[in-house]
């Protein structure tokens, strides 16, 4: 039994629908397994934009850093797309992430026999695939300067800088190989190093860091070809690991291997100081406000922060297998339902959910993994 503080940051769109759902679970763990959550709510941004100016005011990021982990929606909306880049509600994003030091996001992909068919891949080639990216995230495209416009020889020029520093790419190297070692012992690293000059610098610094982990396999693999080979044969992957933007992109690919981007978990973390845990997804403006959105990659990302922050793993445990019972079940939100499925709302999802999380039968069959 224990007490833990957990920032709420829901942002825009659909964030507000998601990381309410996951919340009420969280609230079933909590009660399921005698611990206290304390939730406090912190604005992010297009609302904290409207609301107090900036997309990361001051007291958010005060909140974030005095909590024990915080969990995040998602930012952005048509609403603010031509704002001046500092008013940009993603600034909010990149900003807490730059803050709060979350230099190694995790995504972790992995295909639910009950969803093969939501999937766009056939069924043999994404069944048992499970893997997990590395992301590198508070360096590269994303933060390097110079970043802006500027006038070449009379003519308008937008310039964005990929830097990294040895440090940066040390610490995000050895985190994949620590990952790994704890799962199937193989560390793909993604770069473009027959091109770029990061790239070069980031395969000498993987080779330095495999010599301390001589039970576990690197191989090095250019971005193009890995976007290729995550459709062709994703189950050749581990671990990949890669510069920030490369790591957006791939990612947003491998969800599809899922069936869709609203099953897709993520948790971002630190070594200073509290983590933070978000789905993959955006704000997705068309489906905000309807109860449509799938709650489940919110879901997921909440049993990650039970897992790694908490060391909270038979709760983490009870929301991944109740995720999986009630797929199983044949519960569908509509981004995964097919022809003649039992499309569900986002409520009806979460209700579900933790109404197999407060179940005397179904949590035993889950708990008994445990005996
Ligand atoms: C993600 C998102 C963000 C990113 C956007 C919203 C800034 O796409 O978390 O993958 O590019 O990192
Ligand atoms: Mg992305």
């Amino acid at each position: 039994m224990g007490t833990y503080r957990i920032a709420v940051l829901p942002g825009d769109g659909v964030g507000k629908e998601v990381t309410s759902g996951a919340v009420e679970v969280l609230q079933a763990i909590a009660s399921r397994f005698h611990h206290q959550f304390i939730f406090k709510y912190g604005l992010i941004g297009g609302e904290a934009i409207d609301r107090k100016g900036t997309p990361l005011p001051d007291e958010t990021l005060h909140m974030c850093r005095q909590s024990d982990a915080v969990l995040l929606g998602a930012v952005g909306g048509p609403k603010w797309d031509k704002n001046p880049p500092h008013l940009r509600p993603e600034k909010g994003l990149l900003a807490i992430r730059k803050e709060m030091n979350l230099f190694a996001n995790l995504r972790p992909v992995k295909v639910y026999p009950s969803l093969a068919d939501s999937s766009p891949l056939k069924a043999h080639i994404i069944r048992e695939a499970d893997l997990l990216i590395v992301r590198e995230l508070t360096g590269g495209l994303y933060f390097g300067k110079p970043s802006g416009r500027r006038v070449e020889n009379g003519e308008e020029a937008a310039i964005d800088t990929l830097l990294y520093k040895r440090e940066e790419v040390k610490r995000i190297l050895k985190t994949a190989f620590e990952l790994a070692r704890k799962r199937r012992k193989k560390v793909t690293s993604v770069d473009k190093a027959n091109v770029l000059e990061s790239s070069r610098m980031w395969r000498e610094i993987a080779e330095e860091v495999a010599c301390d982990y001589p039970d576990v396999e690197l191989e090095h693999m250019l971005v193009d070809n890995a976007a290729m080979q995550l459709i062709r044969n994703p189950k050749q992957f581990d671990v990949l690991v890669t510069e920030n933007m490369f790591g957006d992109i791939l990612s947003d690919e491998a969800s599809m291997l899922t069936g869709s981007l609203g099953m897709l978990p993520s948790a971002s973390l630190s070594t200073t100081g509290p983590s933070l845990y978000e789905p993959i997804h955006g704000s997705a403006p068309d489906l905000a406000g309807q109860n449509k959105a799938n709650p489940i990659a919110t879901i997921l990302s909440a049993a990650m922060m039970l897992r790694l922050s908490f060391g909270l793993n038979k709760e983490a445990d009870a929301i991944e297998k109740a995720v999986q019972q009630v797929l199983t079940s044949g519960y569908r939100t509509v981004d995964v339902a097919k022809k003649g499925q039992h499309v569900v709302s986002t409520k009806d999802m979460v209700d579900e959910i933790r109404a197999t999380i407060l179940d005397d039968e179904a949590i035993f069959n889950i708990m008994a993994v445990y005996a």
